[in-house]
């Protein structure tokens, strides 16, 4: 009976990661979230979701180290102490820099400091946490693979290669916890413990669905600088299609393939599109 933990099933990628993982009538998932009213009634309204006995949603919001204490206690209850895969994908993605280059962040001091703690405090210091608190139990589990969810944006060759100025802070944020990944993976792959920061692609979640012609044409200056990395590139992927290619690489990668600490994207290489 493998065991799933994943942070922020409430919506996007996370509750995509939910559906899939659960079809599996012998999978035990269990999806973190800020709001369990909310996401016990979207599960409870989805025809496919909500028959399913296998899923359990807790509630915790991955900033706080209280929450996630208790989550882990909480999980322990069902699993039995145990834990196989910890999915860390709840993560901010941050409008302020989504659509101006870091140099023009600057000229909004106050919202760059206030934007950029916040998404450390969740994108990073909320995935140590959860990692450090989940650990016991995936040390006694079966599999032990923690899979923290990164972005393509975070690699510092396709930055500089193709001059990728946008999301200036959220990349840092994601660059961070990539390494802190690979710190998790240097103390602990002796102990059979695979790490990975894995990026899903582009995913179409219905961030940009209210754009300004500005915003629209910002979006659309490094869409082509994508297609001149990817010619192939047509556009975002469905959840459906990146969770279905990340639960691939997951369940694929390995210490022994020499995939501990890495940072790779849902198609298992460093092609991010
Ligand atoms: N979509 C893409 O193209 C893309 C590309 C690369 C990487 N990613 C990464 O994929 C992951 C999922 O993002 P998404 O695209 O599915 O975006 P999303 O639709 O905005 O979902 C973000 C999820 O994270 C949760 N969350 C945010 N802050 C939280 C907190 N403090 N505590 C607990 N949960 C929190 C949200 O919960 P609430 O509902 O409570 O807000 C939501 O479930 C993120 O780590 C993102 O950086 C996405």
């Amino acid at each position: 009976m493998p065991s799933y933990v994943i942070t922020g099933v409430s919506r996007g990628i996370g509750y995509e990661f939910l559906r899939q993982y659960s079809s599996d009538p012998s999978n035990t998932v269990i999806g973190i979230v800020r709001n369990k009213p909310a996401t016990d009634k979207k599960v409870s309204e989805d025809a496919d979701l909500k028959d399913r006995t296998n899923i359990h949603i807790l509630e915790a919001d991955c900033t706080d180290y209280n929450a996630l204490k208790a989550a882990a206690e909480a999980t322990a209850k069902i699993t039995g102490g145990t834990l196989d895969y910890l999915i860390g994908n709840a993560g901010l993605v941050s409008k302020f820099d989504a659509f101006d280059p870091i140099g023009e962040l600057g000229k909004q001091p106050e919202l760059l400091t206030k934007t950029l703690r916040e998404l450390f405090e969740i994108n990073v210091i909320g995935q140590v946490h959860l990692i450090n608190l989940f650990l016991p139990l995936l040390l006694k589990g079966q599999t032990k693979k923690v899979v923290i969810v990164s972005t393509g944006l975070a690699d510092f060759e396709l930055t500089n290669k193709y001059d990728l100025e946008l999301g200036s802070l959220y990349s840092a944020s994601k660059a961070a916890v990539n390494m802190i990944v690979a710190k998790f993976s240097a103390q602990y792959k002796k102990d059979g413990v695979l790490f990975l920061a894995l990026s899903p692609g582009m995913v179409d979640v219905g961030h940009y669905k209210e754009l300004t012609p500005e915003q629209l044409q910002a979006m659309g200056s490094m869409l082509t600088k994508f297609a001149d990395y990817a010619p192939h590139f047509k556009g975002p992927l469905t959840p459906e299609q990146s969770v279905t290619a990340c639960r691939k690489v997951i369940a694929e990668a390995s210490i022994e393939k020499g995939n501990g600490g890495d940072f790779i994207s849902h198609l298992g290489t460093k092609r991010w599109l």
